[in-house]
């Protein structure tokens, strides 16, 4: 059995064994706002959390963009910035040269340290537009991976358009089917509790969960799955920091890590459901194996 790499997003490696091959791609397919560089920042800074590196691959956004909004959402990415932090902004020019040249050079001087490292490549979507021709865009993505994957684990997000509930579209086709696993995010902005949902829609060599499984964002913390849904109460006006203070006092308890006791926090300063966080703290306590 290989080692599992946890995503980090939790409760979503118990959906399937524990987590990610290594040296595999995922693929993140979503519409915009279903929250693809939600996941992907998640990931790549439990991989920091825990003394790995992260390499940022991005084609629009600067760094700086990318750290300042992840900031809002409850993350610091610049205390890690060029220390175990790293981007690569590949510019739409010539992405054939970026890609079958520089990249391999700049992973080469990478791979020479021998530290973990995870790659998001948020968005890859230009890659895919960059050409109409197939091929073109096969041997691009293909050899994407094929570099990164070198490194470690890799997450990719791929801007879907077809609308809640319809097949999958043409033009992410190609990167989920060279990919060796992919998540499809869905929102329906119609309100409701379980207004977001995700699908494992494959994932090579493991057993996944084939369920549809709703998902939550809580500032300081990020995504949370919800492997069963419950009952929406809405008792009004209600304060959930009992419930809040009784996990913070069993993690300190514990001897919880300080990065977790400080999601914790965060989350109880900016918890706006109106239901109880029990069986979402349930998962985050399990996700870090805390008992
Ligand atoms: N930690 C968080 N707490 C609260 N809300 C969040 C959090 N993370 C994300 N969101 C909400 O989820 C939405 C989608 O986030 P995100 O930017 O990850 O989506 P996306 O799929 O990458 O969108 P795009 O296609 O525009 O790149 C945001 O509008 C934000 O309001
Ligand atoms: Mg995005």
């Amino acid at each position: 059995m290989s080692e599992r790499i946890k995503t980090g997003i939790f409760g979503l490696d118990q959906l399937m064994e524990g987590g990610m091959r290594d040296n595999t791609a995922v693929v993140i397919v979503g519409s915009s706002g279903t929250g693809k560089t939600t996941f992907a920042i998640q990931f790549l800074m439990h991989g920091i959390e825990n003394g790995e590196q992260g390499l940022y691959v991005t084609m629009e956004e600067s760094p700086e963009q990318i750290m300042k909004e992840a900031e809002m959402m409850g993350w610091n990415m610049k205390e890690h910035y060029e220390k175990s932090l790293f981007f690569i902004h590949l510019k739409g020019q010539n992405f054939k040269k970026m890609i079958e040249e520089k990249l391999p050079q700049l992973v080469k001087a990478r791979s020479d340290y021998d530290i973990r490292t995870r790659v998001v490549i948020d968005p890859m979507t230009p890659v895919i537009w960059a050409t109409e021709d197939k091929l073109l865009q096969r041997e691009l993505i293909g050899k994407l991976f094929y570099t990164l994957k070198e490194l470690g684990v890799v997450m990719a997000t791929v801007e879907e358009h077809s609308s809640p509930g319809e097949m999958i579209g043409e033009d992410v086709l190609l990167p989920v089917y060279l990919s060796d696993g992919a998540i499809n995010l869905e929102y329906y902005p119609i309100g409701g509790a379980f207004n977001r949902t995700l699908k494992i829609v494959k994932m090579r060599g493991t057993h996944h969960g084939e369920g549809v499984y709703p998902y939550i964002f809580a500032r300081g913390a990020g995504a949370i799955v919800r492997s069963s849904p419950v009952e929406s109460r809405s008792d009004e006006g209600m304060s959930y920091d009992e419930v809040f203070d009784e996990a913070i006092k069993t993690a300190e308890f514990i001897k919880a890590p300080a990065h977790v006791m400080e999601k914790l926090k965060t989350m109880k300063a900016n918890w706006t459901y109106d239901y109880s966080p029990e069986e979402i703290l349930q998962v985050i306590f399990d996700s870090y194996d805390l008992k």
